[in-house]
């Protein structure tokens, strides 16, 4: 009686804990994270985890000096390797590996760690933001304090120290070593438990990262039940690893986008170490931040007090005919695969092209250039966006194709005087009859009137991209093969402006949420 009794109890909790525990996802189902609370009502406390640490609101805490690691240097201690379905979780050894220091209380007793991803190369994947940059990858070291047993650590407001390392993912650089042989387990069937048999360090997989710069705050388990027991340290310095390990976590499990949103901070501190580098320097267009247009020249490195500044106010009777000015020539600017993704960087919408595809030479360049990207500048409750005027006439927006000089690296470029080279075309709403009858014709031959209008077509498939990327740092590739020549039949005459549909300007109200600028619907 007694152990048949036992076993179907023991059947009827795991059954339990299985439903409850499969019963969440990132994406395609219905608990994904905006429903984790149905899951667990921890989810929708008050100190969840992750978070965007804001550089410039940490406080330097002078107690969050070295950690002190047990046996991560031990190529012993990586036992096996699990695709659990929600992540790739590596467990360690028992009782072998521990954390001190670094300002936590206790010691802590390491029990695996796992990974957070994104989707390609363009869709990063990191859970915690610094400063809202996403970094493609995180690592999570999970460790209870020493002594406890998980319920008890889940139940204690410090019970768990998470340490959390970005992975950043670089062009070239070691396809083998410790992430070679790491990733080399990778699979997409899930809960089999693989050992490791390499002979691979947690240590080996840091690599030079200085541990001795981090973030601390106090927060909870990122998946559900979403325990608030957690120490969080977020090392500042990324681990970085080539990009094509970085891509076989999706590819090869065929799981993406393994991360939960940042959570609210509700008032509390993130504390920073005292190795941390100073506050990044974030700049801004308004007056939300410390360096606004008015302080951007003390940004370090900054150029911005210089002589040759732009943009202008453009006086059309100052400006000099120049014969040098010939006919542009550009290639593949009708090509319909040439751009790669598009992006919020939190200062602009930004389509970044497949490299050295489209190029422009001609109109007195002197060098065949090669694009980069194009992005646009708008302003804010009606306000003209643009930031070139004419005759001090602003328009409601501005795009900016920036290309770079062909032999010349992006590094070069920046330092050469005509390394890059930027076409700017005024863009302004069909709707509005502006252009007739404010725009000041003043000698030279372009008819204002005749303002040549854009494919509608393509201008339509661009601004459907913005809601998808109503996060900064969200990327989405085009695969819609949007037109690179959204310009349409403009010619290169700096006067014309683009004229598209004002319901599409209006599109650009799904960008407000990254708080940016935008304006209404004109
Ligand atoms: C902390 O670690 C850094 C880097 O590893 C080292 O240079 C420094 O001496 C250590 N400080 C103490 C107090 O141990
Ligand atoms: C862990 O470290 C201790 C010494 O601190 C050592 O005796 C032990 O062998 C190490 N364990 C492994 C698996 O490397
Ligand atoms: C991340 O990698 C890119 C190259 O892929 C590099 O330019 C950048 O500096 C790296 N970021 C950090 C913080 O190391
Ligand atoms: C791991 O190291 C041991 C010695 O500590 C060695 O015998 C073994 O061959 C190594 N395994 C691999 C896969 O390199
Ligand atoms: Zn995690």
């Amino acid at each position: 009686m007694f152990p048949s009794s036992l076993l179907l109890w023991l059947g009827l909790g795991a059954l339990v804990k299985c439903a409850a525990g499969s019963d969440w996802c990132y994406t395609g189902c219905a608990h994904s994270p905006s429903h984790w609370g149905d899951v667990s009502s921890l989810c929708g406390g008050q100190r969840q985890s992750p978070i965007d640490i804001d550089t410039s609101k940490v406080h330097a805490d002078p107690k969050l000096l070295n950690f002190t690691f047990k046996n991560f240097s031990s190529q012993k201690v990586i036992k096996s390797i699990t695709n659990n379905g929600h992540t790739v979780k590596c467990s360690l050894e028992d009782n072998e590996v521990e954390v001190s220091g670094g300002g936590l209380d206790a010691t802590y007793s390491t029990l695996q760690f796992h990974f957070h991803w994104g989707e390609t190369d363009h869709h990063p994947g990191s859970e915690h933001t610094i400063d809202q940059h996403r970094y493609p990858m995180e690592m999570h070291i999970v460790s209870l304090k020493k002594g406890l047993t998980v319920e008890q650590a889940v139940a204690d407001p410090t019970g768990i120290a998470a340490l959390g390392f970005f992975l950043n993912a670089t062009e070239d650089g070691d396809v083998s070593g410790p992430w070679g042989e790491l990733t080399s387990y990778l699979t997409s069937k899930t809960n089999i438990e693989t050992a490791i048999n390499h002979n691979i360090s947690i240590d080996d997989l840091i690599g030079n990262v200085s541990r001795t710069k981090y973030f601390r705050y106090n927060g909870s388990l990122t998946t559900p039940d979403c325990n608030e027991a957690v120490v969080w340290t977020v090392f500042q310095e990324p681990i970085n690893i080539n990009k094509n390990l970085i891509a076989r976590f999706s590819a090869i499990t065929g799981l993406t986008n393994l991360y939960r949103p940042a959570q609210t901070l509700n008032g509390s501190q993130v504390f920073a170490s005292p190795g941390v580098s100073p506050p990044s320097e974030a700049w801004c267009y308004d007056d939300h931040c410390k360096y606004n247009q008015a302080n951007w020249q003390l940004l370090s490195l900054s150029n911005c007090g210089g002589e040759r500044q732009s943009p202008i106010n453009i006086e059309t009777k100052n400006a000099v005919v120049n014969k040098a000015l010939d006919a542009f020539t550009f290639t593949k600017f009708d090509d319909k695969h040439t751009i790669n993704y598009i992006t919020n960087t939190g200062h602009a919408v930004k389509c970044v092209l497949i490299e050295n595809k489209v190029e422009v030479s001609g109109g007195g360049l002197g060098h065949v250039y090669s694009i980069l990207q194009f992005h646009f500048h708008w302003g804010s409750n009606d306000s003209m966006g643009s930031e070139h005027a004419v005759d001090s006439k602003r328009y409601p927006m501005e795009m900016h194709i920036v290309t770079k000089r062909k032999d010349l690296t992006l590094d070069e470029a920046v330092k050469t005087p005509n390394g890059l080279a930027v076409l700017g075309f005024f863009i302004e709403p069909t709707l509005t009859k502006s252009s007739s009858s404010s725009s000041s014709s003043t000698g030279h031959e372009t008819n204002p009137t005749q303002s040549p209008t854009a494919n509608m077509e393509s201008w339509k498939k661009l601004s459907n991209y913005l809601s998808a990327i109503k996060d900064i740092d969200n990327a989405v590739p085009d695969s819609d093969e949007i037109q690179q020549r959204v310009s349409g039949s403009a010619d290169s005459s700096q006067q014309d402006s683009l004229q598209i549909p004002s319901q599409h300007l209006c599109t650009r109200h799904a960008v407000s949420a990254a708080g940016m600028s935008f304006h209404h619907c004109i």
